[in-house]
């Protein structure tokens, strides 16, 4: 019955514009709206939308962005089976730089040397107060091709047995930039064209299976994720950046422990078709590497930052025994994107995010086969709306979805998203006769250990800045510089 309204109206924005007298006068800051972008809150009825109006009137606009859009941003309206009875008012949540919630920090440290028990044939957890720094590339930044390393992956992927196809890299700048390579078949360019590989995951096979996913953390807020999860006995597919790992080591343990499954999803987070051959090795490996490092597993899955893959970037991931997972795409139009992504960076109004969440739902319903979506863990924003909206409603939703890891939604067990626990039995391995190469870097005992803040994580270096009120680009590199332009990442 709290199911009634399907309201798609589109409201205009009611955006007051301040000049940010500080730096750039061209750029207004955004207060808080307050157009009624209308929150059911579970216990309510469809109609009780001006609930969500009122809480919206009071807020107050000292929220403090650091991020400018240029344009001001439509509110939608909504109306969904349930939210979070203790959600951030939607209206509440802006660009930029928020503290709408404390992070709860790491909850959960484990030792060095546990065995995970659910998974068979575990290694036991590395010692991560061993992690070197300084033996892992700079972080956010593409790591240098040179690095012993980097070169013996570049022997491993010749030696695969995979052919590489003969592709020139695309031009940064996305599909109108590379008129030429848009419908070339070679290529099969999923960004600019959705063009897929058979070997590509894109959906889960059985109706109204949700292959949840969580990308670019691990992060300050992902303990707020984790728990809202365990609450409700819910898993996760969470595709890690190689940065964020060697940032977050603790969080990365205390997701994998939760059994949430890990999965790939580069060091640097960059268009995988503008790099070269090398440049995507490098990525990819040493993004395995951080992840081996921390957790005593190299995860068997990866998904390309922007969901830009072709058959080049496709095969070079091929090669290091990384399957492709993208999300579910209807039509050119239309991808279960929550555009989630674009909240932190001002382009998106989180009302608009829910109304994408909304349209997700329902289109899924109209689908043959079970649904994968594009979500993140990065910042506090992204995390609010998925504990505050997105995944009550998918919890209340009707018919009932089953909600579950990617690689469980493929019906294989979590031991196959691992290369050291995989059996190959329902997983087999892509690759056969790579020989693997075995790297000191990062080896325990060395003196420069950072085990530094309070929870274990090397948090001092690097994503502080989230936290305070500065740099909210500083922290994804390419990724949200796309978003500071004042782009609004189409893909
Ligand atoms: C599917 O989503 C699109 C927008 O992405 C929306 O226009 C359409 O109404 C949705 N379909 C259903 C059945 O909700
Ligand atoms: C699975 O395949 C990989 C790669 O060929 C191999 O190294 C590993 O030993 C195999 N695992 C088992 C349990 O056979």
């Amino acid at each position: 019955m709290r199911y009634a309204l399907l309201s798609a109206l589109v409201l205009p924005a009611v955006v007051v514009a301040h000049a940010n007298r500080a730096r750039d006068v061209h750029h207004p800051r955004q207060a808080p709206s307050s157009a009624a972008s209308a929150s059911v809150p579970a216990s309510g009825s469809a109609t009780s939308a001006a609930t969500g109006s009122s809480v919206a009137s009071g807020a107050s606009s000292a929220v403090s962005g650091t991020v400018a859009p240029t344009t001001t941003l439509a509110q939608f309206s909504f109306s969904l089976p349930a939210t979070n009875p203790t959600a951030i008012p939607i209206s509440s949540l802006s660009a930029g730089t928020q503290t709408t919630s404390p992070t709860l920090g790491v909850t959960t440290t484990y030792a060095a040397g546990t065995t995970p028990t659910f998974l068979p044939n575990a290694p036991p957890l590395p010692d991560i107060s061993k992690l070197v720094i300084s033996s892992y590339p700079a972080l956010d930044k593409p790591p240098p091709t040179d690095s012993p390393e980097v070169q013996a992956w570049i022997q491993e992927v010749a030696q695969s047995g995979v052919q590489i196809p003969n592709l020139t890299p695309s031009m940064a700048g996305g599909c109108a930039a590379n008129p030429t390579l848009l419908n070339d078949p070679d290529r099969c360019w999923w960004t600019c064209g959705g063009c897929t590989d058979s070997n590509d995951v894109v959906s889960c096979p059985e109706k109204l299976h949700w292959g949840m996913s969580h990308d670019d953390g691990p992060a300050p807020y992902t303990p707020n994720l984790l728990q809202y999860l365990d609450q409700n006995q819910l898993r996760t597919t969470f595709f890690a950046v190689g940065s964020r790992c060697l940032s977050y080591p603790s969080l990365l343990q205390e997701e994998y422990m939760a059994q949430h499954q890990i999965a790939v999803h580069t060091w640097s987070h960059p268009q995988m078709t503008t790099l070269s051959n090398d440049e995507i090795i490098a990525e990819l490996g040493w993004s395995k590497k951080i992840i081996k490092d921390v957790l005593g597993v190299t995860p068997t899955y990866w998904r390309p930052p922007f969901g830009d893959v072709d058959n080049r970037v496709r095969a070079i991931a091929r090669a290091m025994n990384l399957a492709t997972v993208i999300w579910t795409r209807l039509d050119a139009g239309h991808t279960f994107d929550t555009n989630d992504f674009n909240i932190p960076g001002g382009t998106a109004s989180p009302s608009e995010v829910v109304f994408n969440w909304q349209n997700i739902l329902n289109n899924a319903t109209q689908i043959d086969t079970g649904f994968i979506v594009l979500e993140h863990d990065l910042f506090v924003q992204q995390v609010e709306v998925g504990t505050g909206y997105i995944l009550p409603a998918a919890l209340a939703f009707q018919p009932k979805l089953t909600i579950e890891p990617i690689i469980t939604c493929l019906n294989k067990p979590l031991q196959d998203a691992y290369a050291e626990t995989n059996d190959n039995t329902t997983n087999p391995p892509i690759v056969s006769g790579a020989q693997p190469v075995t790297l000191s870097s990062g080896a325990p005992g060395s003196a420069e250990a950072t085990g530094g803040a309070q929870n274990g994580d090397n948090s001092g270096a690097l994503p502080v800045a989230m936290l305070g009120n500065t740099n909210l680009l500083a922290l994804t590199g390419s990724a949200l510089l796309a978003v500071a332009a004042g782009a609004r990442v189409l893909f």
